[in-house]
C-alpha cells in the first residue's frame, strides 16, 4: 500500500491511474478536492478495491495519523499543493496554508508513524515530495539548465511556497532522519490538465472561439514534459532514489510560449478545422504581462538518467498531439471542471493590451 496526496489533481490522478494500470499494490488517495481536484479524473477506478479515496486536507494531522495507522503504507507521495502561479498572485494565502503549513503537518504525521514502525518497515519506508523547477528562479537566456545544486531563488508566491516545502522536507531528513526524496520537475502537460494552465487553456479557448491570451511578448521559455513521463520518473525515484537526494525531472524541451500556442493552433487546424477555414492562430491576443514573470526555466535531468536510467518516452511532438486529441475527445470533462469566479478575475487582470 502507498499513500498519495493530491491524487485527484492533474499529475496525482495521472500517477494513480498509471500505478494501478501496471501494479497490484493498492493506493490510498487523500485529496481536499479544491477547484483543481476532480473525482471525474478517477472515474475509471470506480468499484476498484485497490483504490481508497478519502476527501481530506494534508494539514489535518488527526486524519492523516489515523489513515497512516489504518493503511500502514510503505511510502507516501506528496502531490497535494496549490499549483497555479496566477492564482498565487491573486491570493497567496492558500499557497502558504497548503504548500507550507500543510507540508509541515504532513511531515509531522508521517514522522510519528514512521518512528513507531518496526525496524524492517522503517528501513524501507519512503516519503517522496513532488516539487517544481520554479524554486530555482529565472534563467538568463544563455545560462546552462538548472542542476540540482542550483541556488533556490523563487520569485512568485507559488514558487516561494514550494521552495519552503522543499526546505522542510530536507530538514526533516537531516534533523529527524526521515527517509525523504524530492523531485523538481519542469512544466507538465497532458490529459486531465486543468484549463487555467497555458496548454489546456489555449485548446479550450480556441475551440470556444475565444481569444488566446499570450502574456507580454510571449518569448518566455518553459521546458515541457508529458505528464506520464513525470509519473514514470517519480516511480523510478521512489524505487531507487538515494535518501535525502533531490532529482530534477525534465524532457529537454525548451520552447517559448508563442511557439507552444502556434503548435496547438496548427494541430487544431489539422484535427478540428474552424468552420470558416481560417487558422485558430487568428485568435491569438497579446495581453498585459504577468507580474514578476520568470523569463526562462530549463531542467538538466542528467542525474536522474545517470543514477536511475530514466528517460522520457514522449517527444514534445508526440506528447502535444496526444494531448490535443485527448481534449477533443473529452469535452464533457472540460465542461465539468471549469469554474466561474477565477475566470472573471483572469478576464480583468489580463484584459487585452
Ligand atoms: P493540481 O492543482 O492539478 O492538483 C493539486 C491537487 O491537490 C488537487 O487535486 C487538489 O484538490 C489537491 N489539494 C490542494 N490542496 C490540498 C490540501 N490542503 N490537502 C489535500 N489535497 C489538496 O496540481 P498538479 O499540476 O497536479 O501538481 C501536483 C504537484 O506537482 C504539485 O505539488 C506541484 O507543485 C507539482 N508540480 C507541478 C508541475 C506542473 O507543471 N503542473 C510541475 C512540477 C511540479
Ligand atoms: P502556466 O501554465 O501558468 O505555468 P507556469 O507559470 O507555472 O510556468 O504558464 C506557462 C507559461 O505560459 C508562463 O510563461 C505564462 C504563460 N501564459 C500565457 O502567456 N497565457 C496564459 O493564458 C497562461 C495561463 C500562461
Amino acid at each position: 500500500m502507498i499513500l498519495v496526496t493530491g491524487g485527484a489533481g492533474f499529475i496525482g490522478a495521472n500517477f494513480v491511474l498509471d500505478w494501478l494500470a501496471t501494479n497490484e499494490e493498492p493506493v490510498v488517495n487523500i485529496d481536499k478536492l479544491t477547484y483543481a481536484g476532480n473525482l471525474h479524473n478517477l472515474a475509471s477506478l470506480k468499484g476498484d478495491a485497490r483504490h481508497v479515496f478519502v476527501q481530506g486536507d494534508i494539514g489535518d494531522s488527526a486524519l492523516l495519523s489515523r489513515l497512516l495507522q489504518e493503511h500502514r503504507p510503505r511510502a507516501v507521495v506528496n502531490f497535494a499543493a496549490e499549483s497555479h502561479v496566477d492564482r498565487s498572485i491573486h491570493g497567496p494565502e492558500d499557497f502558504i496554508q497548503t504548500n507550507v503549513v500543510g507540508t509541515f503537518r504532513l511531515l509531522e504525521s508521517v514522522r510519528g508513524y514512521w518512528n513507531a514502525l518496526p525496524d524492517a518497515e522503517k528501513q524501507g519506508f519512503r516519503f517522496l515530495h513532488v516539487s517544481t523547477d520554479e524554486v530555482y528562479g529565472s534563467l538568463a537566456a544563455d545560462a546552462p539548465a538548472f542542476t540540482e545544486d542550483h541556488l533556490y531563488e523563487p520569485n512568485s508566491p507559488y514558487s516561494a511556497s514550494k521552495a519552503a516545502s522543499d526546505h522542510l522536507v530536507r530538514a526533516w531528513h537531516h534533523t529527524y532522519g526521515l527517509p525523504v526524496l524530492t523531485t523538481n520537475c519542469s512544466n507538465n502537460y497532458g490529459p486531465l490538465h486543468f484549463p487555467e494552465k497555458l496548454i489546456p487553456l489555449m485548446i479550450v479557448n480556441a475551440l470556444a472561439g475565444k481569444p488566446l491570451p499570450i502574456y507580454g511578448d510571449g518569448m518566455q521559455v518553459r521546458d515541457w514534459l508529458y505528464v506520464k513521463d513525470h509519473c514514470s520518473a517519480i516511480r523510478r525515484v521512489l524505487e531507487g532514489g538515494r535518501l535525502g537526494e533531490t532529482y530534477n525531472v525534465g524532457g529537454w524541451n525548451e520552447k517559448p510560449n508563442v511557439e507552444i500556442v502556434n503548435t496547438v493552433c496548427a494541430l487544431l487546424d489539422e484535427l478540428r478545422p474552424r468552420a470558416d477555414g481560417q487558422s485558430y492562430a487568428g485568435q491569438i491576443t497579446y495581453v498585459k504581462d504577468r507580474p514578476g514573470h520568470d523569463r526562462r526555466y530549463a531542467i538538466d535531468a542528467r542525474k536522474l538518467e545517470r543514477e536511475l536510467g530514466w528517460k522520457p518516452a514522449e517527444t514534445f511532438e508526440s506528447g502535444i498531439r496526444k494531448t490535443v486529441q485527448w481534449y477533443l475527445e473529452n469535452p464533457e470533462w472540460v465542461a465539468q471542471v471549469q469554474s466561474g469566479a477565477y475566470r472573471d478575475w483572469v478576464q480583468t487582470q489580463y484584459a487585452s493590451a
